[in-house]
């Protein structure tokens, strides 16, 4: 290996990275080496109020003492143990999470990332229910793995990729005809999030969701929930499922529950539990002890700072101010606690970029909308601050 003789510079990194990248990322220019708290910094040492947080990862913001302390305590102990044997921070973190999700959710499947977290819900419903079909939504985002990417409701994605898993098809999310005409005996399962990510920060509405549980009860097919991005507090409430009184037989985990570790949990219901079997699915580091031990450390911070209830405060102020400010380009702010939409009346990139220069780091859902997806932990000081260039860019 040859070694660095400079520093890196800015653009050096930049250079070096794309080089050697496999260059599926669309890369910004913007290369960030450091963070704590809300902030991240980049070579040059400037600083942004980070409303990215790895994509709603970074609940607790970067560099969180109670991350390092549980990351650095479980290193020095065991960090690797697969799933032939049993480990008591993996037991600790599923006792944990079946008791906070939904209370017919008993049992859970550990893994390393959302899109796993969704490839284990489709074996799953498939050895529950003996069917193949799986319906999911137009705009719904449930990862890029070619079963996650077969619910996924984009058609740039999934083109260039075709043949996708058989027997997936998507209908229009939040609207029942389309969904109640495609589901029959054979129906495995339907697949959605209860609020849209990627797909514009779009809620569903109470009436669609119960007629949706419904629907499934009726035909005998499971109902996923893909709370990966929406899941651990980000809404105002620990899940989303809780805002719409719903208990689906499948829940998908992932992004926050592990504060910037990667990890991905598949929550079950009894019924589906009992038609799984040793050797039905597996892979070598879901629930390691070391990420195990983080992801509990990071489900008992935001237990115990009641995060959920500072989203929904944090969010209700936010959605406050940029409606006051009546802004002539937004069309709609959309969302619920700290994931926050706000629809363009035209392309959101150039305000994203805009927004970089100016210090704050936002994503964009679909072509039109800003999401801004902060930690948990921002305080009101530093959201009346993003808020306030976030106003000041969309006025310009
Ligand atoms: C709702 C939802 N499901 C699934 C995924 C895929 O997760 P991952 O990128 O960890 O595979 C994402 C990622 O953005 C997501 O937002």
């Amino acid at each position: 290996m040859s070694e660095l003789t400079h520093p890196i510079s800015v653009t050096a990194s930049q250079t070096l990275e794309s080089q050697y990248t496999s260059g599926v990322y669309p890369k910004r220019d913007l290369t960030i080496v450091r963070g704590k708290g809300v902030k991240v910094w980049d070579e040059a040492g400037r600083e942004y109020f980070d409303c990215v947080a790895g994509i709603a990862v970074a609940v607790l913001g970067h560099a969180n003492p109670i991350i390092v302390d549980a990351l650095t305590k479980q290193a020095e102990t065991l960090i690797t143990c697969p799933g032939i044997f049993h480990n008591d921070k993996r037991a600790q973190l599923l006792e944990k999470l079946v008791a906070i999700t939904p209370t017919n959710l008993t049992r859970g499947y550990l893994s390393n990332s959302g899109a796993e977290a969704v490839e284990a819900a489709l074996k799953f419903a498939r050895l529950a229910t003996g069917r193949t079909q799986v319906i999911s939504t137009m705009r719904g985002f449930h990862g890029r793995t070619m079963g996650a990417l077969s619910l996924t409701g984009n058609p740039k994605y999934q083109k260039p990729f075709k043949p996708l898993v058989p027997d997936t098809q998507q209908v229009p999310y939040n609207k029942l005809e389309k969904l109640e005409a495609a589901m029959s005996s054979q129906t495995a399962a339907v697949v959605l999030e209860v609020i849209q990510g990627e797909g514009g920060v779009r809620p569903a509405d109470q009436t669609y969701i119960d007629a949706v549980r419904a629907l499934c009860d009726e035909h005998g097919a499971l109902l996923i929930i893909d709370e990966i991005q929406t899941g651990f507090g980000r809404t105002g409430k620990l899940f989303a499922c809780e805002h719409y009184n719903l208990q689906p037989d499948i829940l998908c985990l992932a992004k926050a529950l592990g504060g910037g570790l990667p990890i991905g949990a598949t929550m079950i219901s009894e019924a589906v539990a009992e038609k799984l079997h040793p050797g039905a699915h597996g892979t070598t580091y879901g629930g390691n002890p070391l990420v195990s031990a983080v992801s509990l450390a990071v489900i008992n911070a935001i237990l115990d700072q009641d995060l959920a209830a500072h989203a929904a405060e944090m969010g209700a102020h936010a959605h406050q101010r940029i409606n006051d400010a009546n802004l002539d380009v937004v069309r709609e702010v959309r969302g619920k606690g700290l994931i926050i939409g706000i629809e363009l009346k035209q392309k959101v990139y150039p305000t994203l970029v805009a927004l970089q220069q100016m210090g704050v780091l936002c994503v964009p859902a679909g072509v039109t909308t800003l999401r801004l997806v902060p930690p948990l932990v921002i305080s009101k000081d530093e959201l009346d601050r993003v808020l306030d260039l976030v106003i000041q860019v969309l006025r310009s």
